[in-house]
């Protein structure tokens, strides 16, 4: 069976990736649902057009991603669509942040989107595509958010390299570069009413970065940055030296 897996379905962006699934992939013919929360990846299922199966995992777990390599090794499906966008960010400076959260940035947004893509490529071949979100937070370290950025420049490096690995199995990789959105990310990291920058910056609405990365992807694009003003800071952060960019860009 041609399925679609989706990490961080239960809200925010990987709701909105779900949401839009069959209209961007229509050979899709079921869609796996993975978050902790099971409750609202049942009622997203209900949303859906497609078949759809809730896998409540925790990824920071390593068992859990045994549970999702087991499930692929019963059902032996073909994975069209990876998306890979669990993700979290603590605003804080690293010497007053609990190392537990530290730790949890580490193991969702680097080791459990990593490992997701490790175990679901046996079962992907020619025309497939990953999604991997990344952020504008990968352009330059944001300080207090220095990990939660450091994890995102991971996740660019990691996609373009696998693109280039991937290529001539014709799987694509695209890493999401998205600025600000308001979803629950805001409240999780203790960000909303925090910070003077995501206060100042240009919001993104999560439907249409999902719309853009559906389409990047189906056009092989290494990257997606939605909106202009984000596409400058990249050009900016290229050309500048980070020892300035980085006194910018203080969250
Ligand atoms: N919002 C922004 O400003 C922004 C900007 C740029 C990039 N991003 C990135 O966009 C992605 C989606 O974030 P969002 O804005 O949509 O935030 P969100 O609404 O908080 O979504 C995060 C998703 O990750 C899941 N998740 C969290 N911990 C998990 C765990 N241990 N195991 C499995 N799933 C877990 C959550 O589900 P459960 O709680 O049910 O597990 C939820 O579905 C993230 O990678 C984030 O870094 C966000």
């Amino acid at each position: 069976m041609k399925i679609a897996i989706i990490t961080g379905a239960s809200s925010g962006l990987g709701r909105e990736y779900a949401l839009q699934l069959a209209a961007n992939f229509p050979e899709v013919e079921a869609v796996w649902l993975v978050a902790r929360r099971k409750a609202l990846l049942d009622e997203l299922g209900v949303e859906l057009s497609l078949p759809t199966v809730s896998v409540p995992l925790d990824l920071t777990n390593e068992a859990d991603i045994a549970l999702l390599s087991r499930k692929l090794e019963d059902e032996q499906p073909d994975v069209r669509v990876l998306v890979n966008c669990a993700g979290c960010g603590y605003l804080a400076n690293v010497a007053e942040t609990d190392p537990a959260l530290l730790s949890r940035m580490c193991d969702l947004n680097m080791k459990a989107m990593t490992l997701v893509t490790r175990v679901a490529l046996p079962y992907m071949g020619e025309g497939g595509h990953i999604v991997n979100v990344s952020s504008i937070a990968s352009f330059c370290p944001n300080a207090r958010m220095t990990v939660y950025s450091s994890t995102k420049a991971y996740v660019s490096s990691f996609s373009l390299g696998l693109r280039e690995e991937l290529r001539e199995r014709k799987i694509s990789v695209t890493a999401i570069c998205s600025g600000p959105m308001d979803t629950e990310f805001l409240d999780v990291g203790e960000i909303r009413g925090n910070s003077k920058m995501f206060k100042t910056l240009p919001y993104c609405d999560p439907k249409k970065v999902a719309a853009g990365s559906y389409r990047a992807a189906k056009k092989d694009q290494a990257f997606h940055t939605p909106r202009a003003f984000f596409k400058l800071y990249r050009g900016l952060a290229k050309l500048l030296p980070s020892t300035l960019v980085v006194k910018l860009a203080k969250t």
